[in-house]
């Protein structure tokens, strides 16, 4: 698995993510999507709005606004309970959420030094690490700060290794909560409201404190009579909505996976009760399809059930859709069961009966909601990292992303073999005019062929198109009116005419360059 950083520098170096606000010296938390980085996240939320939306005869969409009605949060629970117990740091200062120290701690440095200290089994190597590496990795650490600790009797234990992990933290800790970062002791976790807010109006004094939602959901629950008596759905139906989401997060971080202002993709779709278990398990098939469909592989994707006492208040049942990020098993979706909680919730606060006539029981009835809530930003950082390739070609590093052809940001580049030939530059340059028309596509000459072929599998781009002295011909030979194609994947390249390019580039995008291939012969290089 690679690892973040490469992920980091590879974004920055190639436009697809930058730190927001980096001239500042940046806003934790933040990031801002470059020329490649919107083409990608535009993808991916495309394809998701194309495969939930357009291709369903039981969808429709909805784009809501970000500010509502303050009810909106009372009813749905969040002024109430939205809240991650955190602690901080009283050496240094660090924030987490409760829940996360411990792991957090297991992944540090210092603590996976001592532990290799202790795995030695003797006290002399743990007292060495704290002389020495703790000093530099952990320096509030209690035993690191502590002038006896090296000097102290450890005869009433065999060794290090026979403690438990919380004696052993107990021991040269202090206490076994303490933090990830520095070593030092953390506070009593208290609550952190996770809502950010506003205020609406421009008179200070006569303005609203608003809340910028912390899900999308509830614009399409309140808006839910709305849409039914506007398009007429029968049940089952779901309403999809993709747009802007903000929490306080404790901890953000591992670059775009958790950030303070971030995207979702959501669906809520309604239900009979009695037939949302069966909703449900369809939804999780489906949206875990959906990954795969586009190239997620099989080895980093899996699902996890929520145990009872993970569930969100409003929830019967949830299942995560997890990939292995380079921090490890992470949620990437969640699809709930939210039974008939919210439009029950907004009936009472609101004063307006949430409902849905059944034609066959004449009855009126509260639909059940199963709900796929996906990142936007989560699932083009997934795409980003399983796209990422490392291989050796003829001695040297080819850092390729493979990205599925749909998801790419740039569909196709036009490469003139000679930039100074005016008339391979103008081949290629109508040849990029004319496949803009379709997908998108760029022109470049800045470099020699090899360096630009090498650029492209960089950034994702499936195929080039290379124009050369044979396309347009000289005084030696007439023109043949071909150009050639590569492909990033296999690097093979085939001679087309330039009148069939269209049609051509129609079937690699469908994933056939087999065929292709196979037709018009390898071209050797
Ligand atoms: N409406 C349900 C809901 O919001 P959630 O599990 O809190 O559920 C759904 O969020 C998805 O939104 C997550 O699976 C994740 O992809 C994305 N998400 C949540 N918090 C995020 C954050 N701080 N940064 C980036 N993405 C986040």
């Amino acid at each position: 698995m690679v690892d973040m950083d490469k992920i980091v520098s590879l974004s920055k170096r190639r436009g697809f993510i930058f730190q927001s606000s980096e001239i500042y010296g940046g806003l934790g938390s933040a990031w801002d999507y470059g020329p490649l980085g919107v083409e990608l996240k535009n993808n991916v939320k495309r394809l998701w709005w194309r495969d939930n939306v357009h291709q369903r005869d039981d969808m429709v969409g909805l784009d809501a606004a970000i500010t509502m009605h303050p009810k909106v949060w009372e009813a749905s629970g969040h002024v109430a309970s939205f809240a991650d117990p955190f602690t901080g740091c009283l050496d240094c200062g660090r924030h987490y959420r409760a829940d996360h120290v411990e792991e957090a701690r297991k992944n540090s440095k210092w603590w996976q030094k001592l532990t290799e200290a202790r795995a030695k089994g003797t006290w002399a190597s743990v007292i060495n690490w704290v002389k020495g590496d703790g000093k530099k990795l952990a320096p509030n650490l209690a035993s690191v700060k502590q002038e006896e600790f090296p000097a102290r009797d450890f005869s009433r234990y065999s060794g290090p290794h026979q403690l438990s992990e919380s004696e052993f933290l107990k021991e040269v800790g202090g206490s076994e909560s303490i933090c990830p970062s520095c070593g030092g002791k953390l506070s009593e976790p208290r609550p952190a409201g996770l809502m950010l807010e506003t205020l609406l109006g421009p008179v200070q004094e006569t303005a609203i404190k608003v809340y910028l939602r912390p899900e999308t959901a509830q614009g399409i629950f309140v808006n839910f009579d709305n849409v039914l008596q506007a398009s007429r759905k029968k049940l089952p139906f779901g309403i999809a909505q993709i747009g802007k989401a903000f929490r306080n997060e404790i901890t953000p971080g591992n670059f775009t996976f958790r950030t303070r202002e971030f995207e979702q993709m959501e669906i809520e779709f309604f239900c009979l009760p009695g037939t949302d278990d069966e909703w449900h398990q369809k939804w999780v098939d489906e949206r875990f399809s959906w990954y795969r469909r586009y190239g997620i592989r099989e080895e980093n994707i899996r699902q996890r059930k929520h145990d009872p006492d993970e569930l969100a208040h409003y929830a019967k049942g949830c299942v995560d859709i997890e990939y292995l990020f380079p921090m490890g098993w992470s949620e990437l979706e969640g699809i709930a069961n939210r039974t008939d909680y919210d439009l029950k919730q907004h009936s009472q606060y609101s004063g307006k009966a949430l409902e849905y006539f059944d034609e066959e029981t004449k009855q009126k009835i509260v639909p059940y909601v199963v709900e796929p809530s996906a990142g936007a930003d989560r699932s083009t950082l997934a795409f980003l990292v399983d796209a990422y390739h490392e291989e050796e070609v003829r001695g040297e590093k080819r850092v390729v992303l493979k990205f599925h052809a749909d998801l790419a940001p740039v569909k196709v580049a036009v490469l003139p073999l000679l930039k100074k030939n005016d008339r391979i530059v103008e081949t290629a340059r109508k040849i990029t005019a004319d496949l803009r028309q379709r997908w998108y596509t760029v022109y470049d000459d800045t470099a020699s062929i090899g360096r630009l072929y090498r650029r492209q599998d960089e950034v994702g781009t499936p195929f080039c198109v290379t124009v050369d002295v044979q396309t347009v011909g000289d005084e030696k030979a007439p023109a043949d009116e071909k150009v050639t194609i590569r492909d990033r994947n296999t690097m093979e390249q085939v001679r087309v005419s330039m009148a069939s390019l269209k049609p051509i580039i129609e079937q690699l995008m469908a994933g056939k360059w087999g065929e292709v291939a196979q037709e018009y012969g390898i071209k050797r290089t």
